[in-house]
């Protein structure tokens, strides 16, 4: 099968399987399945920001940090090493070797803030 490109409509099928996979996944499946009543409009929501994060086209507009200390009570460290290895595994199967390696660097490094801002936060 021919990788997807690194567009809009590519990126959408990206986020189309890696969220399937999610929902089935044993430990992250339930936050989300709880979290999100409308499926479709998170799905693009989630394709403008890696459009956003990936081809700078600036269709995302909102704030990941609330948007996860929503579920602070659930979300875990150990989670999201569980969805960097799925984002992981979807991206090499998907788009080429270099688009994959871009993926994960930029998912690795949001990850990573997201975790400063949820976990190592003195003030709250
Ligand atoms: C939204 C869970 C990691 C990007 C959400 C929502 C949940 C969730 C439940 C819906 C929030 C709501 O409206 O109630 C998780 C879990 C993660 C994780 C369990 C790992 C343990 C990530 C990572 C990224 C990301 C690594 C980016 C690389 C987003 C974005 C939204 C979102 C952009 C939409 C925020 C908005 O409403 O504007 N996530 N997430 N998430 N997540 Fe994650």
């Amino acid at each position: 099968m021919a990788a997807l490109e690194m567009d809009d409509e590519g990126l959408k099928a990206l986020v189309e399987v890696f969220y399937a996979r999610v929902r089935a996944d044993a430990a992250l499946g339930p936050i989300f399945n709880d979290a999100i009543a409308d499926w479709p409009e998170h799905l693009d929501k989630l394709a403008a920001f890696w459009s956003s994060v990936m081809l700078t086209s600036g269709r995302y507009k909102g704030q990941p940090v609330p948007a996860h200390m929503k579920h602070k009570d659930r979300i875990t460290p150990a989670l999201f090493d569980r969805w960097l290895a799925l984002w992981a595994q979807t991206t090499d199967e998907l788009m080429t070797p270099g688009a994959a390696a871009a993926l994960q660097d930029r998912a690795a490094r949001i990850a990573h803030s997201l975790q400063l801002a949820m976990f190592f936060r003195l003030d709250d």
